[in-house]
């Protein structure tokens, strides 16, 4: 059972902003003090490089840094040299986008993705379009982007060899079911690479029982600092895949003649110096959320989703766009007020929420419009604060909303 008054006391951005109502946690998460202080420790008590120094601080930060695959190890149910660090979700999928199209894809070769993708989801599959003549192709979605699974299979031809998308969608919160489509894919030959950045902060997601290749996501989703991005491989498929990045730590010996030799996985992904303030305060996170629970967390925003619903479900002046959808942000427009107004109405109240088209810029294939109020929460999140924002909702109207955006 999650207590959210005693989880609130870990998070001092809510001793510094009493008043505001933070319904932005696709967009980023608040950070409790412990991962405030492993972050500031780093700076304060033993700032060093990793894996380049010969003495204690350096030892001490190259245990830190390399232990830190292990919580996220743990998270995933993998093994820790399955676990490379990046710069952040974007740059893990890029780095699978190029590791596949050095020696894994060929000219005419097809990405399976949905219309329901953020960008950093969608573009890296698009330049091997343009570079490689990889085709993208799109999963067939019902309205609140659920997968038609039974309408996929018939999406394999043998061209396909790998399929993309979100574990749990970034604008509508759909859940993909991950087990049956990993099994499809992997039934036709094809890989199956996840986008886990709107998923993994929320519910548990083992990578073996799901049968998953690649996986990308972010530790500032998950409370953790900004600048780090996690990519999960499967071992065989890591070793056999290409760095985009070439540099510092992450090769054996080179030499005059321009020959290299690159060090195993993870390492050889992980070129120069790393963010490792960052990467030491992801594991911190990583091992927060552990502690209180994937399972405790997801259920108790999952009731918290349903209560928010039924009370915004029963203002006349809403249209939802995910209310069948049992989990994730509420996607969600005023019937007369462009959605950034809207935000602004309830930021004037202190509520924080995102407005647009969230970096999903074709979802409007699915839904019909290109611009919604985001409201997204996370387990520190309570009931009074769903009611502030309904009562805040319920006001808004062409008078009070347009042009207040600041
Ligand atoms: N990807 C983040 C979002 O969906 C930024 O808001």
């Amino acid at each position: 059972m999650i207590d959210v008054q005693a989880i609130r006391k870990d998070f001092p951005f809510f001793e510094a902003n009493p008043d505001l109502v933070y319904f932005d946690n696709g967009a980023t998460t608040l950070k409790p003090q412990c991962v405030i202080d492993a972050v500031t420790s780093f700076y304060t008590r033993h700032t060093s490089n990793v894996h380049r120094g010969d003495y204690a601080i350096a030892a001490e930060n190259d245990r830190l840094y390399d232990g830190a695959r292990s919580s996220f190890a743990k998270l995933l149910n993998c093994s820790p040299k399955e676990i490379v660090f990046t710069h952040n979700a974007t740059a893990s999928m890029n780095q699978i986008a190029y590791g596949l199209s050095h020696g894994f894809l060929k000219r005419g070769d097809v990405i399976l993705t949905t219309e329901a993708e953020h960008a950093s989801n969608l573009l890296p599959w698009f330049r091997l379009k343009e570079d490689y003549g990889i085709e993208v192709r799109y999963l067939p979605m019902d309205a609140q982007a659920n997968l038609d699974l039974k309408a996929a299979e018939a999406c394999f031809t043998p061209e396909v060899k790998a399929v993309a998308a979100a574990l749990v969608t970034n604008v509508l919160g759909s859940i993909l079911p991950v087990k049956e489509l990993a099994a499809m894919a992997h039934k036709h030959g094809a890989l199956f690479i996840a986008d886990g950045a709107q998923a993994v902060p929320h519910m548990k997601i083992d990578v073996q029982d799901l049968d998953i290749d690649f996986l990308a996501f972010s530790a500032h989703k998950m409370c953790g600092p900004d600048g780090v991005g996690i990519l999960y491989g499967k071992y065989d498929l890591l070793e056999r895949m290409e760095p985009v990045f070439m540099g510092g730590d992450m090769n054996a010996r080179f030499q005059k003649s321009c020959t290299y030799e690159l060090k195993h996985a993870p390492t050889k992904f992980e070129a120069g110096t790393p963010n490792i303030e960052g990467v030491i305060g992801a594991a911190a996170a990583c091992d927060y959320l552990m502690q209180i629970g994937l399972d405790e967390i997801h259920a108790y925003e999952k009731e918290l989703r349903a209560y928010f619903l039924e009370k915004l479900s029963a203002l006349e002046n809403i249209v939802i766009y995910n209310p069948d959808n049992e989990y994730g942000p509420l996607a969600f427009n005023d019937k007369e007020v462009f959605s950034q107004d809207a935000a602004g109405y309830l930021a004037a109240k202190n509520i924080a929420v995102r407005s647009g088209n969230h970096c999903a810029k074709i979802l409007h294939e699915i839904i019909g419009t290109d611009s919604t109020i985001r409201a997204s929460l996370y387990f520190y999140n309570t009931r009074e604060e769903v009611d502030r924002c309904v009562q805040a909702c319920s006001e808004i109207s062409l008078e009070n909303a347009v042009g207040i955006f600041f």
